[in-house]
């Protein structure tokens, strides 16, 4: 494959149109075929379209490399979007995602201790974080739901693949795609096991056939 092609895939596979800035507000909802930017430009928030799929995701992506697969979170990953009105928004102090329906798609699950929209924010920030939180103004603001801790099939510099024994007894999960045109989870997960101190790789969830040393 030459340049050429390789840019008009990249240029197919990201419905391209700016928002600029690097935040969503209840006053700045993300609409169908927008993104929107981190502050330094490495990575891109919004609605694409995997491989041949005829569907359409929430995801993150780094914005300056022609890859052909270079998102590293997806947000809605089996709940697939139609082409058309969907909309990227804050609401009851959550990051929701709704459909043509008014339908909730998918949505942040943060403790609701927040519920007035025009209190949270969310920002992408150049780690390629998406960092829901409180108090637009303050220069401390307090973290209601971070993307790091949700990760899709890629750990991102700076996230962290642990398990919480203290508070939900959960930690987090890398899972496969299905296949390059569909993000829903697949068969291989990578996780830790914390009895064992140690990181293993199962198929279908319970078959284990992989584990780091200690
Ligand atoms: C997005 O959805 C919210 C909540 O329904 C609505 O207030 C807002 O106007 C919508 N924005 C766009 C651009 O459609
Ligand atoms: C949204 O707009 C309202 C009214 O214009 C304003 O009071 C509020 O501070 C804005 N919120 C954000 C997060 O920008
Ligand atoms: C945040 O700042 C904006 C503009 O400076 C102001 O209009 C708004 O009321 C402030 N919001 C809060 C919650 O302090
Ligand atoms: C994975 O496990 C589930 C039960 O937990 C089973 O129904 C399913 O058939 C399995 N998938 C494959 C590909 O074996």
């Amino acid at each position: 494959m030459n340049n050429h092609w390789l840019l008009l895939l990249f240029l197919c596979f990201i419905l391209n149109s700016n928002l600029g800035g690097d935040t969503i507000s209840a006053n700045k909802s993300l609409s169908f075929g927008e993104t929107t930017v981190s502050s330094g430009e490495k990575f891109e928030l919004g609605f694409f379209k995997p491989g041949n799929s005829f569907n359409y995701y929430i995801g993150i992506w780094y914005k300056n490399t022609i890859l052909w697969q270079n998102v590293v979170w997806v947000a809605n990953r089996d709940k697939p979007l139609d082409y058309g009105t969907t909309n990227l928004t804050i609401l009851h102090g959550n990051l929701v995602l709704i459909d043509k329906f008014q339908g909730i798609v998918w949505k942040t699950h943060a403790a609701s201790i927040i519920t007035s929209n025009h209190l949270v924010i969310a920002v992408l920030r150049d780690d390629g974080n998406l960092i829901l939180s409180d108090m637009p103004n303050s220069s401390t603001p307090l973290i209601l739901w971070e993307s790091f801790d949700y990760p899709t099939d890629t750990l991102l510099p700076g996230a962290k693949l642990g398990y919480d024994k203290r508070r939900t007894q959960r930690g987090q999960v890398l899972i496969s795609w299905k296949s390059l045109s569909d993000p829903a989870p697949g068969l291989y997960s990578l996780e830790l096991d914390p009895s064992h101190a140690r990181f293993v790789i199962k198929w279908n969830r319970t078959k284990q056939f992989c584990a780091s040393g200690s």
